[in-house]
């Protein structure tokens, strides 16, 4: 007879999204603006047309018996110019939310998720001396018109990936190469702008549940008996998890109602202090003795253990933990459906363990536009089928709903 891992009462399952990667023709944004002008690969069009097919999504979100969904709300679409207030924009997000309500999701609601009007970006982004209070004027009007419907907030997606992609490898807005400080300020910038967030969401509401995403590899080092990969697997650990607390200010509660973590792989790193010295090390692919190594359609290596570890770290800040993203791109099924039994297991191991993990969100519900790589890399729970609109449901969709429903995992 099998056992199964129940639980907690009230545990959050969902699944996550992004508004500029899903809605379409998000216009005024930064990415909008380079994608026309060719300066990002693809460009993310109608994407899943999820602006007018939000309810028909819900639907889907529904189905599986989810109680949570994440989704952005779209600074560029909100604020078009600045200083404008886009009251049809705001009143989509209204009614967006209360399709969640109806639906029993508790929203969970992202303020940057990436994307930014591109005025802000076009006056110096996260570099500019006023970006922290242009983001607290986009929260402030958000809080108030929606703090009374929404609960959870993350401030802002994955601070790290963001501060690498848009200033050091420069394949995302505004396309800065090689410029670590910058990447460094940026971060520092959206450090504060959390802070102000945070102060802004909770004068709107007492029992707000304020965090952010972030970005929480599983870092080791090539060889763990080797002093130097040691150093090389810390600086980089510290560099991607650590570093951004340190940004945000000690103790953790102080500013954060929960860490919002976002996992999807390990990272091997080998000692290499040439070239980009600041990691002192560089990511170790190949073999490694005694391990069967497997990697996602984008190259991300799966290792489900890495979950609980990461779970295991973070649970040092004494804050409850949501996961906000957990997924693969894959175009194997069998693949994916491994993927979640396996991490719906690290995660049953972390709650086991009594790690305060209040809730799971898969990432994606349907396919997306995944950023610089278009609409190759396929995350969804349900497959979409671009040129239709078509949502269809992958074998992994029936997977999560029977656990989701049960609130327990067959072990
Ligand atoms: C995360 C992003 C999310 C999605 C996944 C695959 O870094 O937050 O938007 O692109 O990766």
């Amino acid at each position: 007879m099998s056992t199964a891992f129940r639980f907690p009462e009230g545990f959050l399952w969902g699944s996550a999204m992004a508004g500029h990667q899903v809605e379409g023709d998000n216009r005024h944004s930064d990415w909008w603006a380079y994608e026309q002008a060719g300066r990002l690969p693809f460009r993310s069009g109608s994407a899943c047309r999820h602006l007018e097919r939000y309810e028909a999504d819900l639907d889907l979100a529904r189905e599986l018996g989810l109680n949570a969904h994440r989704f952005s709300i779209e600074w560029a679409r909100l604020e078009p110019e600045p200083g404008q207030c886009d009251i049809a924009a705001l009143d989509h997000y209204r009614r967006m939310v209360a399709a969640m309500r109806t639906r029993g999701l508790e929203p969970i609601a992202t303020l940057h998720h990436f994307v930014a009007p591109a005025w802000f970006t076009d006056r110096g982004g996260w570099l500019a001396a006023d970006a922290a209070d242009r983001f607290a004027a986009h929260v402030e009007r958000v809080a108030a018109a929606l703090a009374g419907e929404i609960r959870w907030w993350l401030t802002i997606n994955e601070p790290t990936v963001y501060a690498k992609h848009a200033y050091v490898t420069g394949d995302w807005p505004p396309c800065v190469h090689g410029q670590w400080l910058a990447s460094l300020r940026a971060m520092r910038a959206m450090a504060e702008a959390h802070r102000r967030a945070y102060a802004i969401l909770h004068t709107h509401r007492a029992d707000a549940q304020v965090g952010l995403a972030h970005s929480t590899p599983y870092v080791v080092p090539a060889d763990p008996r080797r002093i130097t990969d040691r150093l090389a697997a810390r600086a980089r650990d510290y560099g991607l998890n650590g570093l951004l607390f340190d940004l945000i200010g000690r103790p953790a509660r102080r500013w954060l109602d929960f860490i919002g973590v976002n996992y999807y792989c390990r990272t091997v790193v080998r000692w290499a202090p040439r070239g980009r010295a600041v990691l002192l090390g560089e990511d170790d692919l190949g073999p490694r003795p005694g391990e069967a190594r497997r990697f996602s359609d984008m190259g991300w290596e799966v290792w489900p253990q890495g979950l609980t570890e990461v779970l295991r770290a973070l649970a040092r800040h004494g804050l409850p933990l949501l996961i906000t993203e957990n997924g693969i791109a894959t175009e194997d099924e069998a693949v994916r459906r491994a993927y979640l039994a396996e991490h719906l297991g690290a995660l049953a191991a972390a709650v086991g363990a009594g790690l305060p993990v209040v809730g799971y969100l898969h990432w994606s519900l349907i396919d997306n536009y995944e950023w610089a790589l278009g609409f190759g890399p396929r995350f969804g729970l349900f497959e979409v089928d671009y040129a239709t609109q078509v949502r269809r449901p992958r074998a992994t969709a029936a997977d999560y709903a029977a656990v989701v429903r049960a609130n327990a995992l067959a072990t």
